[in-house]
């Protein structure tokens, strides 16, 4: 069975006025129906461009996918008109993003988004539209449902706001949720709740999902599968016990360390990844995080190493291996 979605050898670049930066370097993966794959990395390592440019959603200029395909059931959504994209979006997949109301219209009550969506993609009455906006609040847990889509997104909580965008992004129930960093400005009680609600949420609607965090905690108990970005380059990609188990690539166990664990008592003690990622504009020619590795070889300065299988579904980009 093909995958829901593949990404191959996926390159995009930004031309400015200083050089043309290397946002995303040849990047290949999967996501098969029904699997919850994790993407992290730390900031600017490329984690959110990859995934706009499924939808076409690079900002143009200065952004250009240069090299790659990206097939959504076997069709290559980067030959699609814009006119096609827009059938995909929000009905074969939806995303949600770290701040609601950069998707949330502030002028219009959140009824009228609900049912719009629905109207327009699935060719809803207004009744039957109406009846499955109330049903879609119920599912995401907001009280009152009935009364509040008469409300507008101001009047919602942050974690109510976001469960609205939940709502929205599952009106029409789509085969693929793109998440990015969904939870990173709740704060954590109502960030746990998040998560639940769409871990529970992916299994009653057999959805795919793509969750971006810098969090590699938060992605213990809900990805499958995590890919781990760094300037632009998947550096390890494994499943969740073989990548908290059997980390190979530096940069992973670097996130791994700087994770805090309940057996330390000083929080300050943590250890950090010393040095910055490498500038994108003068790309490395050799492995980009060579420069704050510990492990690092002559080789690793000169040479940039390519993904590599070690065992069955656990693939690193490193000469050393550790
Ligand atoms: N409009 C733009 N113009 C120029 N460069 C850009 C633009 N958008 C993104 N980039 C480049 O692409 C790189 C990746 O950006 P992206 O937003 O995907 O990072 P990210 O991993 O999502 O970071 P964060 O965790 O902060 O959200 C950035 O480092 C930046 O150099
Ligand atoms: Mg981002």
């Amino acid at each position: 069975m093909i995958p829901l979605l593949e990404v191959k050898n996926l390159a995009i670049q930004f031309l400015t006025l200083d050089g043309v930066v290397h946002g995303v370097n040849q990047i290949s993966y999967q996501v098969e129906l029904g699997e919850t794959l994790g993407i992290v990395g730390e900031s600017g390592s490329g984690k959110s461009i990859s995934v706009l440019s499924i939808l076409g959603l690079i900002p143009s200029p200065p952004g250009k996918v240069t090299q790659g395909e990206i097939l959504f059931q076997g069709q290559n959504l980067l030959e699609f008109s814009s006119q096609q994209l827009q059938h995909i979006r929000g009905r074969e997949i939806a995303m949600i993003f770290q701040d609601p109301m950069t998707s949330l219209n502030p002028v219009l009550t959140i009824g009228k988004q609900l049912t719009e969506a629905l109207q327009v993609h699935l060719k809803f009455t207004s009744e039957q539209a109406k009846n499955r906006a109330i049903q879609l609040l119920t599912q995401v847990g907001i009280p009152n449902p009935e009364k509040r889509l008469k409300n507008y997104p101001h009047e919602f909580s942050g974690g109510m706001r976001q469960r609205v965008m939940i709502a929205m992004a599952l009106a029409c129930q789509p085969k693929l949720l793109i998440a990015d960093e969904p939870t990173t400005a709740l704060d954590v009680t109502v960030q746990a709740q998040v998560v639940e609600l769409i871990k529970q949420l992916r299994t009653q609607e057999k959805m795919s999902v793509i969750w971006i965090t810098h969090d590699l905690a938060l992605l213990a108990g809900l990805a499958d599968r995590i890919l781990v970005m760094y300037a632009g380059k998947i550096m390890e990609q494994a499943t969740v016990h073989q990548l908290y188990k059997n980390p190979r690539h530096p940069y992973t166990i670097g996130l791994l360390e700087s994770l805090p664990r309940l057996d330390q008592i000083r929080q300050d003690s943590l250890p950090t990844i010393e040095g910055i990622p490498p500038n994108l504009i003068d790309y490395p020619s050799g492995c980009p995080f060579a420069p704050r590795c510990r492990f690092a070889l002559e080789q690793c300065f000169q040479e940039n190493p390519p993904l590599e299988s070690i065992e069955p579904n656990h693939q690193v980009a490193c000469w050393v291996k550790t």
